[in-house]
């Protein structure tokens, strides 16, 4: 298998982040016209700086995804300044484990903001240029956490819920307009969650060596999986939430 995405227009979102870095770099890698977004200036400038440096096509937009206008937004300018778009990556989320009953109303909008209106938004603009273009992919990374409760993420975790049930609802409605939609359920990837298993007993090495695979996920092995279902070789999947994590969701956790 050869993934080329020479003529493509790949938006990755969250691109100053671990998972939506290497996932950028490895579009370009691949030939794609990377549009790498974030809120923050300076991290998603160096990814594309890094991008260009290794001879690949990117460039940067600044964007809160927290506010419709510009989820909205960022996708019109894709369509005016290239004349279309192939890929949206809805990689930006996150969220610090906080208890429930500790998050106030405005940290609420912001983590439902962020995890699942943003990919709503963004997804329904890019869908309207998908369909008179004949097709496209969407992908968003979700979380096991949209799948299982974890202690501390409960708005996250639903709204991660959310955008599973979003990536299905676009892939059985516009199926037969070419378009594809999935989504990456990573568990524990290191690097944008090491702060959060700092906090854990016996931090990263304990929590690592727990897995079923005894390490953590790595940025690129999201970022692999986000090209192949990018890519024609995925060309008949369609709707599903794909666990990106050495078998944490497969393992039930009891208490020792
Ligand atoms: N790292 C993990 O263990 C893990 C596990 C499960 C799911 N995920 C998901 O993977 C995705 C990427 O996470 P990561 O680990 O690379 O985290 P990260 O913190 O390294 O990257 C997230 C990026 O999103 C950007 N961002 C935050 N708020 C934004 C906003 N309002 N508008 C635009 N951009 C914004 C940040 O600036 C950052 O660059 C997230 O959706 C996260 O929920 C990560």
């Amino acid at each position: 298998m050869n993934i080329d995405f020479s003529g493509k227009k790949v938006i990755v979102t969250g691109a100053g982040g671990a998972i939506g870095r290497a996932s950028a770099a490895l579009f370009a890698q691949l030939n794609a016209q990377v549009i790498a977004v974030d809120i923050n200036a300076e991290s998603v400038q160096n990814t594309v700086d890094s991008i260009a440096s290794s001879g690949g096509s990117a460039v940067s937009l600044v964007a809160d995804l927290t506010d419709a206008d510009q989820a909205t937004a960022m996708i019109d300018y894709c369509i005016r300044e290239y004349a279309g778009i192939d890929v949206l990556f809805n990689n930006a989320g996150g969220s610090f484990p906080t208890p429930m009953l500790d998050i106030d109303a405005e940290e609420y909008t912001r983590l439902r903001a962020l995890n699942f209106d943003a990919v709503y938004h963004a997804s329904k603009q890019a869908l309207v240029h998908m369909i008179a273009n004949g097709g496209g992919v969407i992908l968003t990374t979700t979380s096991g956490a949209g799948s299982a409760a974890v202690p501390g993420l409960a708005v996250y975790g639903s709204a991660k819920a959310g955008v599973n049930s979003l990536m299905r609802s676009i892939a059985i409605e516009f199926g037969k307009q070419g378009i594809r939609a999935n989504a990456i359920a990573p568990a524990a990837a290191s690097a944008g969650m090491l702060a959060w298993l700092e906090t854990r007993p016996g931090g990263v090495d304990a929590y690592s060596a727990a897995q079923p695979m005894g390490r953590l996920g790595q940025p690129k092995d999201i970022a692999h999986v986000a090209a192949f279902l990018a890519s024609d070789y995925a060309g008949f999947i369609n709707g599903v939430v794909l666990p990106v994590d050495g078998g944490v969701e497969a393992m039930l956790a009891v208490p020792a």
